[in-house]
């Protein structure tokens, strides 16, 4: 059903009269004038709390900004995605991920047919193949425990599981090392390859559509490989695939006793809590991988019920729309303050980018008079802090940025904990206060007059640069369950009021088409086409090389 364009709707000429005086406001005075800011600006569910009072805005903002949610629908949306409609209107299907996530007494409804039976009796098979790598009773073809695991796979099919394997370290089974290969570029198999040893290494093949390019290369490549070192009939014991084309993985030579189904109603970039998270019940075990869903479960109930002044995913979603739409910012930067979530702002960059980079209504209408997603980037904390915080800081654009902590370390040195975290909040702090003129001159009272009238402007900070905490106690299974489903409930929010679909990625078909013609131009299998000169240029210096 076509909406009501966004720029048109009473609540966002409200917001946008409303913006023209926030855009005048210093938050160093809207904290002096509020001392209750921090509380009344701040929230908590399912083991986080967040902090978004160092924004721009205020209670008006929000109620602003929560009668726009109303008037969008966005609760209704929501509810429909719980309900298993097909929201993803250009592929026709549900998007249930949330399925993925729900006790097994908790029924799912898609096309009146209960998904939770199927989810736990795949999630069960999970459990026992995960138990029988990790105690040692699974082995590799000359009898040896499986030591390593190479999981092929790109996008979906593979940030989220590297992510939270690497985010889980601290779980991780001590005989099993994971892999991760992605790129086609054949130094990523090669780096993987180098370091295994055929007989006790498991490869996980995984592809919700098992026609993925680079994914189905890497396949080759390593059953090639493979085959070098063993007998075909060793192939059982050494590959195993995730994915929802049964029919591919047969025709691959799997058999389908070693594959771990899911379902088209699962996003890529929605998968981990899917059979795609193979890689995590293998490395931490099926007891932590169920805490990870766990966690994420909490998240979905606090989503599903809590008014939206009370919803963190509501919540985060909002001012990072208001800071979209309002305060211009292009970008958000993440960053976290533990250096386990180093691969989360990668994860966050397909999260998001992949769902509300886009530019027409859910109707086909091309949006012309606002801003959609914005560009997700960033590093762990501090290291960031010594790379491009200079530019957050004093560049002329503002980039509002989501610092995530954990308050309690799970290693042993603590002073390393209070210098990870002073630094964390003294950057929101700094961001927000910045640094005045009158304190830059205090700084340099005893320097010559005309060496302060010089620097000055270069020292000074003009501060009021937006950013949220998210805090946690320790990362656990649970508390990153947390996490993610919050991120993904964010991007939900947000694409309900930009009304884009977040759930389909046309985008990236173009250039997988593009890349086929090219490559067999390259290996000499086509005539070159006619590209455009730059295109045909850069095919003939590659051609001359080879
Ligand atoms: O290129 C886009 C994409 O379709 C992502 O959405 C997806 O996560 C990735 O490719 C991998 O897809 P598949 O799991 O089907 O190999």
């Amino acid at each position: 059903m076509r909406q009501p364009l966004l720029t048109s709707t009473t609540s966002y000429q409200s917001l946008r009269n409303h913006a023209n005086q926030a855009r005048e406001w210093q938050m160093r005075e809207l904290f002096a004038q509020d001392p209750q800011r921090f509380e009344r600006l701040s929230v908590e569910a399912a083991g986080l709390f967040l902090d978004y009072s160092k924004n721009r805005l205020d209670g008006r903002t929000l109620e602003l900004l929560a009668q726009l949610a109303r008037e969008r629908g966005v609760e209704r949306l929501r509810d429909a995605m719980f309900a298993g409609e097909k929201i993803n209107l250009t592929e026709n299907r549900a998007v249930l991920h949330t399925a993925l996530r729900a006790p097994r007494n908790k029924p799912f409804t898609l096309d009146g047919q209960d998904v939770t039976g199927d989810v736990h009796a795949v999630l069960d098979r999970i459990k026992t193949f995960s138990d029988s790598v990790r105690s040692g009773a699974w082995k590799g073809h000359t009898g040896k425990e499986i030591t390593d695991v190479v999981n092929i796979g790109i996008g979906g099919s593979d940030l989220g599981p590297k992510m939270v394997c690497l985010a889980l370290r601290q779980f991780a089974h001590p005989r099993l090392t994971m892999h991760f290969v992605s790129n086609v570029d054949g130094h990523d198999m090669d780096a993987a390859l180098s370091r295994v040893n055929p007989e006790t290494t498991l490869f996980i093949i995984a592809s919700k559509t098992f026609t993925t390019a680079e994914t189905m290369m890497n396949a080759n490549t390593a059953r090639a490989w493979f085959l070098q070192h063993a007998p075909e009939e060793a192939l059982a014991k050494h590959f195993v695939a995730v994915s929802t084309n049964v029919e591919a993985i047969k025709t691959f030579g799997i058999d389908p006793a070693n594959m771990f189904p899911f379902w088209d109603w699962v996003g890529g970039r929605y998968s981990v809590w899917s059979a795609i998270g193979l890689p995590v019940a293998l490395s931490v075990g099926f007891g932590y991988f169920s805490d990870l869903l766990a966690g994420a479960h909490a998240m979905d109930e606090h989503f599903r019920t809590s008014p939206i002044e009370q919803n963190l995913p509501m919540i985060l979603g909002l001012v990072g729309f208001w800071n979209r739409e309002f305060l211009d910012c292009g970008s958000v930067s993440i960053a976290p303050y533990h250096q386990d979530l180093n691969r989360f702002p990668a994860y966050l960059q397909q999260l998001d980018m992949e769902s509300n980079g886009k530019r027409v209504t859910r109707a086909g209408d091309t949006i012309s008079d606002y801003e959609t997603g914005p560009v997700i980037w960033g590093d762990v904390g501090t290291n960031g802090q010594h790379a491009y915080f200079q530019l957050l800081h004093q560049g002329t654009d503002v980039t509002p940025i989501d610092f995530i902590a954990a308050l309690r370390p799970a290693h042993e040195f603590h002073n390393h904990h209070a210098a990870l975290l002073a630094n964390c909040f003294a950057q929101s702090e700094a961001f927000m206060k910045g640094k005045t003129e009158i304190e830059v001159r205090q700084d340099l009272a005893d320097q010559p007059a005309d060496e302060i009238e010089r620097l000055v402007p270069h020292k000074t900070f003009p501060g009021n640069r937006p950013s949220n905490t998210i805090l946690m106690e320790y990362l656990t299974p649970a508390t990153l369950g947390a996490l993610i489903a919050l991120y993904e409930h964010k991007v939900f929010v947000q694409g309900a009021l930009w009304d884009v679909n977040s759930y389909d990625q046309w985008g990236v078909e173009l250039g997988k088409v593009l890349a086929k013609k090219i490559e067999a131009e390259l290996n000499g299998e086509a005539q070159p086409a006619q590209h455009d000169s730059s295109t045909n240029g850069l095919i003939a210096r590659a051609k001359a090389a080879v």
